[in-house]
């Protein structure tokens, strides 16, 4: 009963490499300042990759892989190749209060947890990046600078787990479809608490929201307990996406290798990982949909 799809794969050409490298971002600019307007893509080469990837994220897979060559390449190039590859894509769009449009996503195997998944080891507590934004984000990007051992990115499809759950008991989804209390860490301006649903209905399917985490600190946030029905249905989509997760598609992003997924529909994670010979350093970049871009 599986749900199955492959995410589908491209390759940026030497020649369109080398345009997008025309405008340079320095490694120095803040996070908070990298140029957001859309990178003139030319040539019929980059013009078609460019409309390609966005039908893929589109399409069936909700996502595509993207390689380049990183040979030659040092990390600013990478980062700037990237980076203007994107925004012909998609507006990039801040991740936090603080602004940062691009992020590091970059940690010691063995730290702490941390508040922020993004800068933990954990493996499992498969999300939706950016549910404390005002905007959910329609697109996320991860691009690798090196890979660990393991560390693989999965991605799985929500209506497939809907899918799952619904066999367990229909009653899960109904109660995944009620508005319920994330904490927004100060990520939302004056508010503490932001109440939305994990399955919005769609047009298509279902639209997804979901770290457990953020639910359980706006429970308590709110001083209330999380109801058992909730806390019954996070179980159990918790079970069903950890059953999924062993067959999902997934990749590991090594340098020059880049993953774009559809953040509404497409749940992610990660596999364990280890850092003995490499560390695991990633880029990381949001988007929305822009009338004058291809996605
Ligand atoms: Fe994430």
């Amino acid at each position: 009963m599986a749900e199955t799809f492959t995410i589908p794969e491209f390759t940026i050409p030497g020649a369109a490499a080398s345009a997008l490298l025309a405008r340079g971002v320095a490694a120095d600019t803040p996070l908070d300042s990298w140029p957001t307007e859309a990178f003139p893509a030319t040539g019929p080469e980059l013009l078609a990759l460019r409309d390609d990837i966005a039908s893929a994220i589109g399409g069936a897979a909700g996502s595509a892989i993207v390689r380049v060559d990183p040979d030659g390449l040092g990390d600013e190039d990478l980062c700037s190749l990237y980076w203007n590859f994107f925004t012909a894509l998609l507006r990039p769009v801040e991740q936090y209060s603080s602004g940062e449009l691009i992020y590091p996503v970059e940690v010691k195997a063995g730290a702490a947890e941390t508040s922020h998944y993004s800068n933990s080891n954990k493996a499992g507590n498969y999300h939706t990046d950016g549910t404390l934004l005002p905007q959910l984000p329609d697109v996320a990007f991860l691009f690798g600078l090196s890979a660990a051992t393991g560390g693989e990115t999965l991605l799985m499809d929500v209506n497939g787990l809907v899918e799952r759950l619904a066999g367990i008991d229909p009653a899960h989804v109904a109660e995944l479809s009620r508005p319920v209390p994330f904490d927004v860490k100060d990520q939302t301006a004056g508010i503490r608490v932001k109440r939305q649903p994990v399955l919005t209905p769609t047009a298509d399917g279902y639209e997804l929201r979901y770290v457990r985490l953020y639910i359980e600190q706006g429970f308590a946030a709110e001083g209330t307990p999380v109801p058992a029905e909730l806390l019954a249905a996070m179980d159990a989509f918790d079970e069903v996406s950890a059953v999924a997760a062993v067959d999902a598609e997934c990749v590991l992003l090594e340098r020059g290798v880049g993953l774009l997924w559809d953040n509404r529909r497409m749940l992610h994670g990660r596999r364990p990982f280890q850092e003995a010979t490499s560390s695991r350093r990633l880029r990381r970049v949001y988007g929305v949909r822009d009338a004058g871009r291809a996605a």
